[in-house]
């Protein structure tokens, strides 16, 4: 429940967040603005909120933080409470207006935005005053060295004298792009596009406090064209209107996503000055109408890596009509604009720490710092992440298997299988986290040798007899039956996991084991260096460590060295909308990173049979 003003009616919003997040992540990359001064690291004491359930542990913090009745009425600080199970959240209305938000991965940002307002009373001319009216805007805001174009001088003179010269510049990165009548100098919004190949995430932001307001996503309207990068690049070598229809598919998806977060938060389009997009190399140039088909074949080159600043109306957008576009840059082909925006948000180019960044998918891009050099790659994982390629593979949507526990304890009273399912409602298949967990959870019983294949004779001493009697056959193929629609039912009516499913897996696991395993040992380092792993993406997130370790997906550490980044990459574009120098530490990273290009090295075969054992 959020009450976003003192007086306003609060509403209630349900967001949904891997497991281990703590509050004020999961509000702040959600668009619910929560109270702090030291981003969310347990210092400030401002971010309280109230817990109900009851079930959530206290800290020092909190005991010192509140009193003995605000404890037991569930007030906690919400940077200290993890979200493992579901709960049911009270925060109340900001009490301060910050200065700096927190973004990413606890990434505390200056507010210095590019788009300025200044409210300006001007002397009205007169007979021995007939300095220009541009002249009289221009040496009120004598600290800015500012362009204008036609638009402007056109509104120029009706806005002024209408408003009896009393006006608001607004200025875009030294450019003035409006002058608006009266005071409207805290009336300034720009929107963050995180553009993926699945999914496209929009949040309208405040510039004048930093705070979100509202988040929408949906799939990109890209995906009749096909579900990865590739087919998409093969639409257009194959069809010469494929780039034009592409280009007007991604003008449509971000166009509805900016409609609902205006609607939603009740902001006119026209105050929207500015956008940030982040998307890998592909979905940038379709989104800007290049031809992506470089991309697509050896030796993969790019037609920029920085795009130039365009406005929002060259991406279909129609907000404010000089609103600005920021492209984030890209590193390569394959490590593209939404990485860099990762690598923003959880500050890889900051932290002296040993780090690992995967961000998991259908291409899977790893960066990994020592805490001086920084190298990225790409590594091909293929569809498997996604549900595509396995038998009774889904996009994590409603019904799909997204946790999976095996009770390997042969006298347990337990159920032999557990199983979380998006939506809580009847399995209809499994996601990319469902997946890897269970076959993590089936070496773990033993029902899968190193190897990756079913173990021969699943009634061998030590295997539970309710988790050996799941084995069985779909045609010729072996099979572990997950969930039964009913007693009687045939297996292939199950949701099952296949050996050839296992197979897939090892492969996509495989290829992002060489990536960073080749990476580590460019940098010298061993796997027990690393302390943080950050696994990011829409997909990467919901992993749980603990299976992705068992299955050799991240080097094997503690538990806690791995941690869920959440959406890296419209946090990084949220980053480059809020403070101009954020934006220029992205184009920094050009410099700063080596990219590493796995495809020629002579030892990636070996080393990728090497990684494909459990
Ligand atoms: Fe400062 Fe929680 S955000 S204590």
């Amino acid at each position: 429940t959020v009450a976003d003003a003192p007086g306003k009616e609060p509403t209630q919003r349900g967001v949904r967040v891997p497991p281990g997040v703590t509050v004020f992540d999961a509000a702040s990359w959600n668009g619910i603005a929560i109270d702090s001064t030291c981003g969310g690291h347990g210092t400030c004491r401002k971010c309280k909120v109230r817990v109900e359930g009851g079930r959530v542990p206290l800290t020092q913090h909190d005991v010192r933080t509140f009193s003995e009745k605000e404890l037991a009425d569930g007030w906690r600080l919400a940077c200290l409470v993890r979200a493992t199970h579901d709960l049911h959240v009270d925060v109340p209305p900001l009490t301060t207006r910050p200065k700096a938000a927190t973004v990413g991965v606890g990434r505390q940002v200056i507010l210095r935005p590019a788009v300025q307002k200044r409210y300006v009373e001007l002397a009205e001319p007169t007979l021995s005053d007939q300095r220009t009216d541009l002249e009289r805007l221009l040496a009120a805001i004598d600290d800015l060295e500012l362009t204008c174009d036609l638009a402007v001088l056109r509104r120029l003179p009706k806005v002024m004298r209408e408003a009896d010269f009393k006006v608001t510049a607004v200025v875009v990165d030294e450019e003035l792009v409006e002058v608006e009548a009266g005071d409207t100098s805290a009336v300034r919004h720009a929107i963050a596009f995180d553009l993926g190949t699945t999914t496209v995430v929009a949040t309208l932001l405040d510039l004048d406090t930093g705070t979100p307001l509202a988040v929408a996503s949906m799939l990109n309207r890209q995906q009749p064209f096909g579900g990865d990068v590739i087919t998409r690049i093969s639409a257009t070598m194959m069809d010469p209107d494929a780039l034009g229809r592409l280009q007007e598919a991604a003008a449509a998806t971000l166009r509805e996503l900016a409609d609902q977060v205006c609607a939603e938060a009740e902001v006119d389009p026209a105050h929207v000055y500015e956008v940030a997009l982040a998307g890998n190399a592909t979905m940038t140039a379709l989104a800007l109408g290049i031809d992506p088909e470089p991309l697509g074949v050896a030796p993969f080159v790019m037609t920029t890596a920085s795009p130039p600043t365009a406005l929002a109306s060259d991406l279909g957008l129609a907000l404010h009509p000089r609103a600005r576009a920021t492209i984030f840059p890209s590193l390569g082909a394959y490590v593209g604009g939404d990485i860099v925006a990762g690598m923003l948000a959880t500050g890889m180019d900051r932290d002296k720490r040993v780090r690992l960044f995967v961000d998991v998918g259908t291409n899977c891009e790893i960066v990994l710092s020592d805490g001086d050099t920084l190298l990225a790659t790409a590594a091909p994982a293929g569809p498997a992440f996604e549900g595509g390629a396995i038998r009774c593979g889904m996009r994590a949507a409603d019904g799909a298997i997204e946790t999976v526990r095996l009770e390997p304890d042969l006298l347990a009273e337990h159920a032999p299988v557990t199983l979380g399912v998006i939506g809580d409602v009847e399995p209809r298949g499994l996601c990319g986290s469902g997946l890897v967990d269970a076959v993590a959870e089936l070496v773990k019983v033993g029902l899968v040798d190193a190897s990756g294949r079913y173990v021969p004779d699943a009634d061998a001493p030590g295997i539970a007899p309710a988790l050996a009697d799941r084995l069985t056959k779909v045609g010729d193929e072996r099979v572990f039956v997950l969930h039964r629609p009913d007693a009687d039912a045939d297996p292939a009516e199950c949701v099952y996991l296949s050996q050839r499913d296992i197979r897939e897996l090892q492969f996509a696991k495989a290829a992002i084991s060489t990536g960073w395993t080749l990476l580590m040992e460019q940098l010298d380092l061993r796997a027990e260096d690393v302390q943080q792993v950050l696994l990011a993406g829409s997909f990467g997130s919901y992993l749980s460590p603990a299976s992705a370790i068992r299955i050799g997906l991240v080097p094997t550490l503690p538990v806690l060295r791995i941690v869920s980044a959440g959406n890296v990459a419209g946090e990084g574009a949220k980053m480059a909308l809020l403070s101009m120098r954020e934006r220029e530490g992205a184009r920094a990273l050009l410099e700063e990173v080596t990219y590493v290009e796995l495809s020629d090295r002579p030892d990636f075969n070996d080393r990728f049979v090497e990684q494909l054992a459990f």
